[in-house]
């Protein structure tokens, strides 16, 4: 293991930082910049010692063309100023995180990093008895477990798979897109935590990880979300006219609104549901931590869809709010259909009837969080208790305890 102690201490002998006095003044920086190049290029000669391979290496690099490379990159070439930088079609370098103009995005970054967390740090023990011993629980609890596992274990790879697929490449602000590789790695933990609950358990994986050719009230989901990928994830898509651009837009309501803000609801609450009864706390407290990150994936989603929206006024037109409402009512609609497939009867103190309700419920929350209306108005939240994890903004204090383990932990002290 890595001792930072004796890191520190070869730091002080072998880079102690250069007194005041000494730093180069603008005349002594021309003669430095002078004896650097003359060093430089007594580094690239070919020395008698070099064997073949080294001297090929140094002659390539001599032909190096530094424009050649760098007019490849993504943007102009300028020093970036705040005012350039859009979510969508920017001309601005996109290398350049800073200066910042979505302060927002970072803040998630920086949020997501502080709440970390594996699939191994929970104890899956009380589970893994639970599961095996022969009247610990009911069929329809184990169908839940199962169908919830089946549909989640892809579920991840798809969304995973559609945002550095597609929307990495066309979210053209660096902010968001670091956040967007901060949730890729999230979405691949939570794949990870699913796989680590299927293992433990002791399931049939060929089941499970094939849900979703094969239960219909899975497959319909999934279908219905990998319908928005095909189109964008197409290497010559491009944004840049009205048409693109909504095209692009529908992908981000799918994904973020749909996908990751409705089909992850009903699986959600019945396993916490479980957890909440002493059942299978393991996996329920995976479910947890996933719940957390997804719901910090969610707002950062309508951060983003809702930016495009003010910089883009002319896509928000009402041709687009209708088919934006109706990809949510359909989602909706598919979710309240696997709700009714993972209970047929009334379980855990809940039944379909009150996951519809739900469901309608985080419908409207969804339709009025981009600004639509609502759609079941009057719609009341049969489980308050959710609202305590998702609905309240608590992504850094509801697991207060680990994440100050983390931050501790994480946090290297050069002193
Ligand atoms: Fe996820
Ligand atoms: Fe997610």
């Amino acid at each position: 293991m890595l001792s930072w102690d004796e890191f520190n201490e070869e730091d002080t002998t072998t880079a102690a930082p250069a007194p005041a006095a000494a730093q180069p003044t603008s005349q002594t920086a021309a003669k430095l910049d002078n004896d650097a190049a003359g060093s430089v290029e007594e580094a690239r000669a070919v020395a008698a010692s070099d064997s073949d391979a080294i001297a090929r290496a140094k002659r390539a690099l001599d032909d190096l063309d530094i424009q050649e490379g760098l007019n490849e990159l993504e943007g102009e070439s300028a020093r970036v100023r705040v005012d350039e930088k859009r979510m969508i079609n920017a001309r601005a370098d996109l290398n350049q995180l800073v200066p910042f103009k979505y302060d927002w995005a970072w803040q998630k970054y920086l949020d997501g990093c502080a709440n970390h967390w594996m699939p191994q740090e929970v104890n899956m023990n009380a589970d893994i008895a639970l599961w095996k011993s022969k009247d610990g629980l009911s069929e329809d609890e184990r169908r839940i477990v199962k169908r919830n596992l089946g549909f989640f274990s892809t579920a991840d790879s798809l969304v995973a798979n559609n945002l550095v697929l597609a929307t990495y490449r066309l979210i053209t602000n660096p902010e968001c897109r670091q956040y967007i590789l901060r949730q890729a790695f999230e979405e691949a933990i939570h794949t990870h935590a699913y796989q680590y609950c299927i293992e433990s358990l002791g399931m049939d994986e060929g089941e499970i990880f094939n849900m979703y050719h094969e239960i219909p009230s899975v497959a319909k989901k999934a279908s219905w979300g990998l319908k928005y990928t095909r189109s964008i994830s197409d290497p010559t898509f491009q944004t840049g006219t009205p048409e693109t651009d909504k095209q692009f837009l529908r992908n981000l309501i799918a994904y973020y609104c749909v996908l990751e803000g409705i089909f992850f609801y009903c699986g959600f609450t019945q396993i916490l549901s479980m957890g909440r009864r002493n059942k299978m706390t393991g996996t329920a407290e995976q479910f947890q931590y996933i719940l957390r990150d997804e719901s910090m994936h969610l707002n950062f989603g309508i951060d983003m869809i809702n930016q495009i929206k003010i910089e883009n006024p002319h896509l928000w037109d009402a041709d687009m709010k209708d088919e934006a409402t109706q990809m949510i009512l359909q989602g909706t609609q598919l979710e309240i259909e696997y709700a009714r497939d993972t209970m047929p009867r009334g379980v855990l103190g809940m039944n379909a009837a009150m996951m519809e309700d739900y469901l309608k419920f985080i419908a409207n929350r969804r339709l009025t969080q981009i600004g639509l209306k609502e759609e079941y108005p009057g719609t009341t939240n049969p489980f308050p208790w959710m609202s305590e994890i998702m609905d309240l903004k608590k992504e850094k204090n509801f697991f207060e305890t680990r994440v100050i383990e983390y931050q501790t932990g994480g946090a290297l002290s050069w002193d």
